[in-house]
């Protein structure tokens, strides 16, 4: 049950990576099929992470009045309609229209499904749970690479928007078919039910242990009652956490990582690979380094630590962003396999590290009665990040050239290196309990 579940959650996560990737080899053809600027292009292309600010508010505040599952269910509904309606667009319009629906399932389920996620699984699990999700994300964004990479001699870039409804008509059934998330049934008096579910996916645990689980969530949720207000982030002990988390999340995106994983074929066309199937392979690579080093990034995040671990990723990228400015040059074709090497560094650089580590700091950082609130914060910030980015790539690209445009993201990263080294903390090895202590509001008061 618990393993079912876990596939069903991280499903949101495939589908998240997937429709963030799939536009990279869909846009070339759209280009062709309507006439669009360069503004009209990053609008389009943009429209998801701007769906998405309005989706994680959205998920913030209606995942405790409604519960996660129904917020699930209606996001794999807008999932499905939204990768139909993209894949039939007659204009412009509507694809844009498409894409924001797209952008607000995800950035619902993004705050949603681990929510849920991080409910069922047992404690000890709940790490490996965080990390899965982004692991999904990166198998979303390879696997939509993958179908651009079959369907682009067809031209058919409305079977690539589209078949993002098949893992959403998936999650539908799934999420309909599974149980509501124990700690909101009990938080919302269903002490029976959140008691079966508990049964449900830890078998192994007495009737006695079940009910202390219970137990246990209705006393977290009794003193939650008192839950502070929203002065308490800025209080003296929580203040730092907001800052660090927001500041993360805007270094990981102004890094430029969107800007290659939505526009990679024509970034490869920059650098001087002609011709749209080695563009596309090229494009496949990107996606495959960056699921392979996201699974590295599992196994040494505890071992080698957040912080060091945070500044190498800065460091590295803006290493690699320098080797690729330098071959971007516009008449030096010859270049482009030392663009292509530096982006795969890049890349290598940023999964292993920014990636994954502003969403794991984030899960751990925010005491429990600030947590979701604190989160949903951070993802605003993302997603807001996210979307200038994307939004703004093709017009500074197509105003001040690649050279310039990959230069001022090395300057970025840069930044985040020495951001990194004075205000990352070290989570590792520290318990939940212990962070929680230095962080509580109630040590603030
Ligand atoms: C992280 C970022 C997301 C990006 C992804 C790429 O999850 O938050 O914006 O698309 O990594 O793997």
């Amino acid at each position: 049950m618990l393993i079912r579940l876990v596939s069903l959650a991280a499903l949101f996560g495939l589908l998240f990576g997937f429709d963030e990737g799939v536009i990279a080899g869909a846009l070339p053809l759209i280009t062709k099929t309507f006439d669009i600027s360069a503004t009209g292009e990053g609008f389009m292309t943009a429209a998801v992470p701007l769906g998405a600010v309005a989706g994680a508010i959205l998920a913030a505040m209606y995942a405790d009045s409604l519960g996660r599952r129904k917020v699930l269910i209606l996001c794999s509904f807008v999932f499905a309609i939204g990768a139909i309606a993209a894949g039939l667009a007659s204009g412009l319009e509507i694809l844009i229209g498409a894409r924001l629906m797209l952008g607000l399932a995800i950035g619902a389920s993004a705050l949603a499904a681990p929510m849920f996620l991080a409910e069922l699984a047992p404690a000890k699990y709940r790490g490996a749970v965080v990390s899965a999700f982004q692991l999904m994300i990166t198998v979303g964004i390879l696997s939509s690479y993958l179908i651009d990479m079959v369907l682009e001699p067809l031209g058919a870039w409305r079977w690539m928007l589209a078949l993002g409804a098949v893992p959403a008509l998936v999650s539908l059934i799934g999420i309909t078919l599974s149980p509501e998330s124990p700690r909101w049934l009990a938080m919302n008096g269903a002490r029976e039910k959140a008691i079966k579910v508990i049964g449900l996916v830890q078998p192994d645990l007495s009737k006695d242990q079940v009910s202390h689980v219970v137990d246990e969530i209705e006393r977290t949720q009794a003193s939650a009652v008192s839950e502070p207000g929203w002065s308490v982030f800025l209080s003296e002990n929580v203040r730092p956490v907001v800052i660090f988390t927001i500041a993360a999340f805007v270094f990981q995106q102004v890094s430029g990582i969107n800007a290659v994983i939505y526009y990679a074929p024509i970034i490869m066309k920059h650098a001087g690979f002609d011709g749209s199937s080695t563009q596309l392979a090229a494009t496949v690579g990107i996606g495959v380094v960056n699921v392979l080093m996201t699974v590295v990034a599992m196994f040494v995040v505890d071992r080698f630590g957040r912080r060091p671990l945070l500044i190498l990723g800065f460091i590295g990228t803006a290493l690699s962003l320098v080797v690729i400015a330098y071959a971007m040059q516009a008449d030096k074709p010859e270049l482009a396999p030392l663009a292509l090497a530096g982006l795969f560094a890049y890349i290598a650089f940023f999964a292993v590290s920014i990636g994954p580590l502003p969403w794991l700091y984030m899960s751990e950082l925010f005491p429990l009665a600030l947590r979701s609130r604190g989160m949903a914060m951070a993802s605003v910030a993302n997603w807001s990040c996210n979307f200038v980015v994307v939004f703004s790539f093709p017009v500074v690209l197509a105003h001040f050239g690649a050279v310039a445009t990959f230069a001022l993201f090395g300057i970025f990263c840069t930044l985040g290196a020495i951001f990194s080294w004075f205000y990352a903390p070290e989570t590792k090895g520290v318990s939940l309990e212990e962070i929680e202590m230095r962080h509580s509001p109630a040590a603030a008061a």
